[in-house]
């Protein structure tokens, strides 16, 4: 039998012929129903199966097929069990090139400069694959291709001429292939042309936009993002337990997250679950990979990820998590001298063009990402441990909080009637293992949904909600990086909230709100307020100079009666290495005095609670304390200068806060001032720790 190209079967004359419009619009309809396969049973009803007309199909051969995602070529013909070979020379014989496939589509990212063939086929067990063949492999010998194609469970012959026919069938198709897709790189938003934004996950793109029909083309992606059991058994089994967990619910909040700072345009980031070892802390970031996809412990299959997994493959990594969240367990794994920048690029990257190892460009990529770690120290004590330091943005990138609730049972609060904390984390991990992957699509769904009907939805929704957030639960006054922090934290809170109005969650009203707010109060305790980072790291590296050096590098000034006695009872028999300045006792004055009783009152009261009787009482009347002057090329060479800070801005600083003694000299704000006469050394401009400096909170 010898059929055209395109021939009755297609209903489209010959390729350069417009692709017929009701055709293009049943395939369009079938890509979006995401139907299962047909079968061959259910085809056989739908297809007239022809016998072979000019004897060239033998009694042997199943019916023809004859439909849309089987199209002809010449030289070829669909069958029941598979595409033959169809030879010309009717002495030749028809051969079997391989098992059945399903032709969907033509696709083409948004730069149309990469086609490719849209397949679908079902392996021995009936699972479904679904691959986008890329034109480019089907110039050459295509073994790729066929390799691909044999994985995905397609039998192919085994002769040369089957697989050169298989080449040759593929690279032919597109002329009588009226249906197309739009290919993107990356999950997440998409916004078409036309209508509303989908989401696009791999497989499986939610939404049905009006213009074009779009899939996810990334070869990593497609199997994490996998699904088991239902999302009213996900509520059930770990959402419930979420309840009065506040990391818990963070974690699950933050999963829902991630679509949304997709539409608020928000940048990229994350939060560092930090904590001593077997707390529950992965437990909390495979609750919130349990919304995408299966946190099982290990492989490529795996939704929550480590860091040595992610290392080679960063892009493709963050390309698969675009618009969604990046669970990253041990962070301790990590290489701590690039870890500042890879961290930034995992939250928000940009690749550089990347080659592609068969050719061809892949521009502009780019991604956005919560990230969940987990690690036993903060990312900037492992940074410092190789002599670097994280930026204060940085360190806002990666929000670090301490995942262990004092007093209670690990990362857990609420133990819902287990036994005990690890009887508790047994039932999550249960959970997660055997419930995931549903809760995120939903959400999706929901999205899509609610952003058809209001397109205004995050002005509308997303933002007055995370304003009230804000003034629900940060002071007036914070520092700009623990304002930017604040917005991080908020955007969880919200994610949360919506995800339970969206009735995917089954918590309370309120309990992603509360939950983002004490861990919020947690970040903002162990940072030591809401005051600047940099600020903070100053301050800290000012009282630990005198801590360190009070007793060694300052010189001891004895008070005496003339200028003559007080030289000699300098403390000039001790040897002075490195000397930094000087220190005389001098009596506390009244403002100081209330400063210490105040300390000391309290740390009564503690000895008392804790039945110590042995423990301080008060200061008791006219006590001295260690005054201090410091030389300000020691403050430039030993503090300020380590810390990357100018030396008079570090001085204003440290000023501002009350932490040294500052002196209005000619209606100007001086920080080195002439506090006193040091024997030997005249007056010099020093700088004086108030006792603020020198006490300890
Ligand atoms: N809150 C807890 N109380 C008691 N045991 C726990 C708790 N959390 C975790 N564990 C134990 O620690 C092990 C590791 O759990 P995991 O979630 O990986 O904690 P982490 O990440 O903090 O090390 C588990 O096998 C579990 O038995
Ligand atoms: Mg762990």
């Amino acid at each position: 039998m010898s059929q055209r190209k395109g021939g009755s079967n297609s209903g489209n004359g010959n390729g350069a012929a417009p692709p017929d419009p009701a055709k293009a619009s049943r395939a369009r309809d079938k890509l979006l129903s995401a139907k299962p396969v047909t079968t061959i049973a259910e085809r056989r009803n739908d297809n007239t199966a022809r016998s072979g007309g000019d004897g060239s199909v033998g009694k042997d051969r199943t019916p023809l097929l004859n439909d849309e995602t089987h199209p002809s070529v010449f030289g070829f013909e669909w069958h029941e069990d598979g595409l033959w070979r169809i030879p010309a020379d009717a002495n030749k014989t028809a051969f079997r090139v391989c098992s059945l496939f399903e032709v969907l589509a033509l696709s083409r990212p948004e730069t149309n400069d990469d086609w490719g063939i849209l397949i679908r086929l079902r392996d021995r067990d009936k699972n479904e694959h679904e691959w986008i063949i890329p034109l480019r492999l089907l110039v050459a010998e295509a073994v790729e291709v066929r390799a691909k194609l044999a994985a995905c469970g397609l039998r192919i012959g085994a002769n040369e001429g089957a697989q050169r026919a298989l080449r040759e069938y593929l690279a032919a198709i597109d002329e009588g292939m009226p249906a197309r897709v739009r290919t993107v790189p990356r999950t997440g938003w998409y916004r078409p042309t036309a209508g509303a934004p989908v989401f696009v996950l791999p497989g499986r793109t939610i939404g049905a936009s009006a213009g074009e029909v779009v899939r996810l083309d990334l070869d990593q992606a497609p199997a994490i993002y996998r699904a088991r059991g239902t999302l009213e058994e996900w509520k059930e089994e770990l959402a419930r337990r979420c309840i009065g967990n506040t990391r818990l619910v963070f974690a699950v909040s933050a999963a829902f997250a991630g679509p949304i700072i997709g539409l608020t345009q928000d940048q990229g980031g994350g939060f560092n679950f930090r904590g001593e070892t077997s707390r529950g802390k992965t437990s909390c970031i495979d609750a919130a990979a349990s919304v995408w996809g299966s946190p099982s412990e290990t492989g490529p299959d795996s939704f929550t990820r480590n860091w040595r997994s992610t290392d080679n493959a960063m892009e493709s990594t963050a390309m698969a998590h675009n618009d969604c969240i990046l669970p990253l367990d041990e962070l301790g794994q990590a290489d701590p001298a690039t870890l500042p920048e890879t961290l930034y690029m995992l939250a928000n990257g940009t690749g550089k063009a990347r080659a592609r190892a068969s050719g061809g460009n892949r521009a502009g990529i780019s991604w956005r990402t919560v990230v969940l770690s987990t690690s036993e120290d903060s990312a900037a004590r492992m940074v410092e441990q190789v002599n670097r330091r994280m930026k204060g943005g940085q360190e806002v990138r990666l929000i670090d909080f301490g995942a262990e609730v004092p007093g209670r049972h690990g990362v857990f609060e609420n133990l819902h009637d287990a036994a005990n904390g690890g009887a508790f984390w047994h039932e999550v991990r249960n959970a997660v293992v055997s419930h995931y992957g549903t809760a995120g699509p939903a959400f999706a769904q929901w999205l899509v949904e609610t952003i058809e009907t209001s397109p205004d939805f995050v002005a509308q929704k997303v933002a007055p909600k995370v304003r009230d957030w804000l003034q629900s639960y940060v002071k007036a006054g914070s520092d700009g990086q623990v304002q930017r922090a604040a917005r991080r934290f908020a955007l969880m809170a919200v994610a949360g909230e919506l995800a339970t109005e969206a009735n995917i969650t089954g918590w309370p009203q309120g309990e992603a709100a509360r939950a983002a707010a004490t861990v919020f109060r947690t970040w903002t305790d162990e940072r030591g307020g809401i005051g600047s980072r940099d600020d903070h790291h100053l301050f800290e590296a000012f009282r630990a100079f005198f801590v360190e050096h009070g007793q060694a590098r300052f010189e001891k000034v004895l008070e005496a009666a003339t200028p003559e006695a007080e030289a000699e009872g300098m403390d000039r028999e001790r040897m002075m290495m490195r000397r930094v300045g000087w220190r005389w006792r001098q009596p506390l004055n009244e403002q100081e005095k209330q400063v210490l009783s105040e300390g000391a009152a309290e740390a009564a009261a503690i000895a008392k609670e804790r039945g110590d009787t042995n423990g301080p009482k008060d200061i008791g009347p006219g006590l001295y304390r260690w005054a201090y002057a410091l030389h300000p090329h020691a403050f430039q060479a030993e503090v300020a200068g380590p810390l990357g800070i100018d030396k008079r801005d570090a001085l204003r600083r440290l000023g501002m806060a009350g932490l040294i003694e500052g002196r209005k000299e000619s209606g100007e704000q001086r920080w080195e001032i002439k506090k006193r006469r040091i024997p030997g050394a005249g007056y010099p401009r020093v700088i004086v720790p108030t006792l603020q400096a020198l006490n300890e909170r």
